[in-house]
């Protein structure tokens, strides 16, 4: 396994390496705008079957293909209707991923038994570099065991994964901080499978119309549009408990009340002078959260709390794809206002 450091340029020559192993069915775990992910050329059944082993993924969760730009999509999927055309025109490069039908090069461990396959294009320069190199399509989960979250910051993935890759890039700490906006476009009508920092507020300004999967505050079961909401996932190896209160002081009191010496709590600057083991500031507007939040909900394991107290924020915007992972985290452990 090789750490390639590329924070400040890309090395051509590391670049060559790293296609080549991807080409020769190698895993690489690169940066992209949202987190990082593990990746493996789309194309080759047994590559991306050992990606479902690197990460003890569950093999009916199917994997996002990325590509480098929106000319390489019917290479591997059908644009069936007008919306997917906007959607993709609105929002691809980005951290957006759409759900399309796909065409028989997509290997069925990918697409894990489903006709469709998710595409996306991120933004991020040492993304691009690799996803240029040669066109690779690259299957991408994030990159984290599964249940376990999403990595965004280097050195929880080299602790994670140093000895089951081929190559780590250190692209530095992601911008974003959680994974894509997955949208479904279901009888021309968008269908949000799992929030992200595109919003349902951005794809009701473009298309006029926006729909949100019944599951993303559910314990999913059984058959769902999207797997990935059936399974426990970015949770902390503590117990957790997501606390909101839309009135400032009421929120305030409950952690002035229920936080000891056992406790850590995560939250806003708000939070910051209540007694408890150890605070972690995730920041104050919704961007500073989204980016910070998975590091923090694996360093609060770092004191062994008894219990780990998260404060929520309101599901506008951001906040909704914010919620849906803390929600998650927390095994649906969740005390005040109905969201
Ligand atoms: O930001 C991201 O999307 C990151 C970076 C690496 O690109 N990738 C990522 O992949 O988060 P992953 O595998 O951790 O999450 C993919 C999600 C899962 O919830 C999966 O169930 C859903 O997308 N998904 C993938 N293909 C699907 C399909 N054909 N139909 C429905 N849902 C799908
Ligand atoms: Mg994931």
């Amino acid at each position: 396994m090789k750490i390639v450091d590329w924070k400040n340029s890309v090395n051509e020559l590391e670049l060559k390496d790293i296609g080549n192993c991807l080409e020769s069915g190698g895993l690489v775990i690169f940066p992209t705008e949202t987190v990082y992910g593990i990746g493996a050329l789309a194309t080759n059944r047994n590559a991306v079957d050992n990606i479902f082993i690197a990460k003890g993924r569950a093999n009916d969760n199917p994997l996002i293909v990325h590509l480098s730009n929106k000319e390489e999509i019917n290479k591997y999927a059908y644009i069936s209707n007008d919306v997917e055309k906007k959607l993709i025109d609105s929002f691809m490069p980005g951290p957006f991923t759409i759900i399309l039908k796909k065409k028989e090069i997509i290997p069925n461990n990918v697409s894990a038994g489903f006709d469709t396959v998710g595409i996306r294009i991120p933004s991020n320069y040492i993304a691009n570099k690799i996803l240029s190199y040669n066109n690779l399509p690259i299957a991408a989960p994030s990159a984290n065991i599964s249940g376990r979250p999403s990595g965004t910051n280097i050195n929880d993935i080299i602790n994670e994964f140093k000895d089951k890759v081929d190559y780590i890039i250190d692209g530095n700490n992601t911008d974003i901080g959680v994974e894509s906006t997955v949208v479904k476009v279901i009888n021309d009508i968008p269908v949000i499978l799992r929030p992200g920092f595109i919003t349902k507020e951005d794809i009701m300004n473009t298309i006029g119309i926006v729909k949100v999967d019944d599951n993303i505050f559910k314990k999913a079961v059984g058959k769902v549009e999207s797997p990935g909401m059936k399974y426990k996932h970015y949770a902390p190896k503590s117990e957790c408990k997501l606390v909101y209160f839309k009135d400032k002081n009421k929120l305030i009191n409950y952690f002035k009340e229920n936080s000891n010496k056992e406790t850590v709590i995560i939250g806003s600057s708000l939070l910051n002078s209540i007694p408890c083991k150890e605070f972690l500031c995730y920041g104050d507007s919704l961007e500073e959260i989204s980016h910070n939040i998975f590091s923090l909900l694996r360093k609060a394991d770092i004191y062994e709390p008894k219990i780990i107290l998260i404060e929520g924020v309101s599901t506008d915007n951001l906040g909704l794809a914010i919620m849906n992972r803390l929600i998650r985290a927390c095994n649906y452990n969740y005390i005040g206002d109905k969201f």
